[in-house]
């Protein structure tokens, strides 16, 4: 699938219906349209698109969706280590608390675009936390995660700040 025509199926019709509905995560159906989506936001994206350069999309859409419905549902069997890819990204060039922040961004809000409910938030909190995981084990556990300065700013540092305000 090309890049294009992948972006040309974001304005779809099912698409369309799905977002006026944003009932809850339902099944893979639901998850393919979401990662469909997050991938064309993730690769128009300035920060993050050029570390896919080199993704095949046919190759890549199953496995993450393999992923999500097993940290979802349990009804698939993604048995692949996520971590690999992302290491060798990051050998590349690095991966910092920047590109994990911008990847936590626009995951949150494609899911917020298209579904609201306790699947949505599951899935949200834990593209944050497997995102937390990743920096801390590819740039050392103290690196800076407070959301003081720019780069990966965690829920829970928003939701300190708004308590605080
Ligand atoms: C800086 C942020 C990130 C970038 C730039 C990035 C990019 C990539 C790339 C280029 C691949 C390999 C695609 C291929 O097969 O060619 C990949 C794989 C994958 N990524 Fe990320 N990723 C990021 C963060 C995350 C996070 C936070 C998650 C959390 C769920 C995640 C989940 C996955 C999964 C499940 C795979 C497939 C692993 C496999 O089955 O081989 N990524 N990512």
């Amino acid at each position: 699938m090309t890049r294009d025509a992948m972006a040309g199926r974001d304005d779809d019709t099912a698409g369309r219906r799905e977002s006026a509905a944003r009932g809850d995560i339902a099944g893979r159906a639901h998850l393919d349209e979401v990662l469909r989506r997050f991938c064309t936001a993730a690769f128009a994206d300035p920060l993050i698109g050029p570390c896919s350069d080199a993704t095949d999309l046919d190759v890549h859409l199953p496995r993450i969706g393999d992923f999500w419905e097993r940290a979802l549902f349990r009804t698939a069997g993604h048995r692949r280590d996520a971590f690999a890819p992302h290491a060798a990204l990051h050998l590349a060039a690095p991966l910092t608390a920047e590109h994990f922040g911008r990847w936590v961004q626009l995951w949150h809000a494609t899911v917020d675009g298209l579904h609201q409910g306790p699947n949505a938030e599951r899935a949200k909190a834990q593209g944050e936390r497997t995102a937390l995981a990743m920096l801390r084990r590819l740039n050392g556990r103290d690196v800076d995660t407070t959301g003081e300065g720019p780069g990966f700013v965690p829920l829970a540092a928003l939701t300190r700040r708004a308590a605080a305000a």
